[in-house]
């Protein structure tokens, strides 16, 4: 009876150890989903919708460049959405996100400028999304579109836009890595980020366009971003007309 016993705690016994060291080496590889504080100044925003009304394929029929938008805010579910499309965590586990990076290295960083009544229940500013939280952090308080619109060339929709979305890049996170080439992976990122963004927007029945024309320099100052991070794409959003 005691021998019967012990022959059948050895094994659950290792079986239970087995577990406990799994357990630790899967949580040991999971920096993202630990590091779940909140910074001050960060605002949670809706939890994304992963379940559509509208195919992929008709979504990509949809898509197109507009630039005339109404006046309608957008709502912070809308913004919430477009922000995960363009570097929302989708896997919890390791950090993968909506876009493929080059070796994971996740070089972007994306901002949105707020307009006055821009978004419901969200002042005006300028705010930085951390995706790993799905947060906004807010840099600076105030409308900065206009401005914004003066450091695009002058382009109008930037002024009338809702929102407009920047996509800016620590280089070095790719280029630590991969070198030179490095540089070209960042610059396809930008791209596949930004077609989230389009692909969300025409989805929500919304309108953007995507910029490349604008003084790097004056988009740098007006955003605030630190040396290592450059400005790359804006992205106007707003109902369209
Ligand atoms: C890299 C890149 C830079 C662009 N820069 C601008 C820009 O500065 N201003 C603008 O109004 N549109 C810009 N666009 C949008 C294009 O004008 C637009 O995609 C093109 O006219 C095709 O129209 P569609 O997007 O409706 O298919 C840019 C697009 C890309 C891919």
């Amino acid at each position: 009876m005691n021998i019967k016993l012990k022959s059948r705690t050895l094994p659950i016994m290792l079986l239970l150890l087995a577990s406990v060291m799994l357990i630790v080496a899967y949580w040991a590889t999971l920096p993202i989903v630990r590091d779940v504080e909140y910074v001050e100044g960060e605002m949670a925003l809706p939890q994304p919708v992963t379940l559509g009304t509208v195919s992929i394929e008709e979504t990509l029929l949809r898509r197109s460049s507009i630039r005339d938008y109404n006046d309608q805010p957008l709502s912070l579910e809308e913004v919430s959405q477009l922000l995960w499309a363009a570097q929302g965590v989708t896997r919890p586990e390791w950090g993968g996100r909506t876009a493929p990076s080059a070796g994971g290295t996740y070089p972007l960083e994306v901002y949105i400028v707020v307009s006055d009544r821009g978004v419901s229940d969200l002042e005006s500013g300028i705010y930085n999304y951390i995706p790993a939280r799905h947060t906004l952090l807010l840099v600076e308080s105030g409308d900065k579109s206009s401005e914004l619109a003066v450091a695009a060339l002058d382009q109008e929709w930037v002024a009338d836009a809702r929102i407009n979305i920047v996509i800016a890049a620590v280089f070095e996170r790719t280029t630590e890595r991969y070198g030179d080439r490095g540089n070209r992976y960042v610059y396809m990122e930008a791209g596949h980020a930004d077609q989230n963004i389009y692909l969300q927007a025409a989805a929500l029945d919304l309108g953007t366009v995507v910029m490349g024309a604008f003084h790097d320099d004056q988009v740098q100052k007006l955003l605030g971003l630190p040396d290592e991070q450059k400005p790359l794409y804006i992205a106007s959003v707003g109902h369209p007309l």
